[in-house]
């Protein structure tokens, strides 16, 4: 599997996503960095697939942005090397690393327009004026902004200004664009507008991208690869399918979603027992005192005296929240509560005994 876990040494491992389109197009490689009393980021290792977005998500302070940093250039390596087609760039300063940067705070000059601002990097290449005013225009239609190329980011909204900011970005053609937690400052349905929007011209131009946050749905959403970091390391590596459905650890299992969790061991490969109840399910690599995961939407709430494949535990139902697309359920069980997705207008009466059932393909074996 191309992942790594936190207690390993981190291992440039290359995706499944990567061997998939040919060679990576940029590589980190061991990448290390010490601020102040702290190793910020760990031996990390990642592979970023061509014309992909990779999101780095995690908590506050995990690294991922020191090393969206040392990527750009704005930190110096402590040791590790960072390749692009190949090529080492990490001896390169950042205007010659072909990558450009979007941060949360827009970061536009306020003194120029919409226009200046789009061409600022234009004007530093010293590009021909009616050839800077063709991509100008070019990248305001892009981003739906044409109208307002006259005027000053004062006079925008945050979503409009940070489509100014993606403009700018993309006006210099850069080989990757670099986006730290772009969307934060902005309210929930216009984050939501704008990373559709994101993913909009990713698509169009088909821009390899890295993006940061430590917003899971947000990663879910736009990713195409997800690393999810944790302590200046990288936890695991992977499609957003398989980060959700099989995490390698539960800090990831939490990390991306509502859980539930049955301990227990795995006594042969493919039985795991918790109480005394011995179930098959696929183990992996996975031996001795384990932790069953199983996901709420993966749970399905039937009559108590059916007997299903795969997991059946017997529980009352002891809670509902109406969720307007769905109805969350607590269902109170020998192995503790458990959390159900159910179908939000399926009459069902707290109180009730019931089984709550998973099929095997849902079920997944963590280590402990
Ligand atoms: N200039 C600095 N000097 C000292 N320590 C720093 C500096 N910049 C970052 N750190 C520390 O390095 C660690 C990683 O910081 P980093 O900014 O990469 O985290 P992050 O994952 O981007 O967090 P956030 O989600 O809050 O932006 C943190 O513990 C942080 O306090
Ligand atoms: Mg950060």
């Amino acid at each position: 599997m191309n992942t790594t876990t936190a207690q390993e040494p981190a291992v440039a491992s290359p995706s499944a996503l990567t061997q998939a389109g040919g060679a990576p197009h940029v590589r980190l490689i061991e990448l290390s960095k010490t601020l102040g009393p702290l190793k910020a980021v760990d031996r990390v290792s990642l592979d970023i697939p061509r014309g992909q977005i990779t999101t780095l998500l995690g908590p506050s302070g995990c690294g991922k942005s020191t090393t969206l940093r040392l990527l750009a250039g704005l930190y110096q390596l402590d040791s590790g090397d960072i390749t692009l087609d190949g090529q080492g760039i990490a001896h390169l300063p950042p205007n010659k690393r072909q990558m450009t940067m979007v941060f949360q705070e827009y970061a536009l000059f306020p003194h120029l327009t919409v226009a200046d601002n789009v061409g600022y990097g234009l004007r530093m290449r010293r590009t021909p004026a009616s050839q800077a005013r063709a991509r100008i225009g070019e990248m305001l239609e892009l981003v739906g902004l044409s109208a307002a190329a006259g005027k000053h980011p004062h006079q925008l909204s945050g979503g409009q200004q940070q489509r100014v900011a993606l403009a700018r970005a993309l006006a210099v053609d850069p080989e990757v664009l670099l986006l730290d937690e772009p969307l934060s400052n902005l309210d929930a349905k216009l984050r939501i507008r704008l990373r559709e929007e994101i993913v909009r011209l990713q698509q169009v131009l088909g821009k390899t991208m890295v993006f940061v946050t430590h917003d899971q749905e947000e990663a879910m959403s736009i990713s195409h690869q997800i690393a999810v970091m944790s302590g200046g390391r990288i936890s695991q590596v992977g499609p957003p399918e398989e980060i959700y459905a099989r995490p390698v650890s539960r800090y990831v299992a939490e990390f991306v979603g509502l859980a539930n969790f049955i301990e227990g061991e795995v006594v042969a490969p493919g039985c795991f027992r918790f109480g005394d109840l011995a179930i098959p399910v696929q183990t992996g690599t996975v031996t001795g005192k384990a932790t069953l995961m199983i996901r709420p939407e993966a749970c399905t709430i039937m009559a108590p005296a059916v007997h299903p494949d795969g997991l059946a535990l017997r529980g009352r139902l002891i809670q509902r929240t109406f969720l307007g697309n769905m109805a969350r359920y607590t269902v109170d069980t020998p192995q503790g509560p458990m959390v159900v997705d159910d179908d939000a207008f399926t009459r069902r009466t707290l109180g009730d005994d019931v089984t709550l059932a998973v099929a095997p393909d849902r079920l997944h074996v963590l280590p402990v």
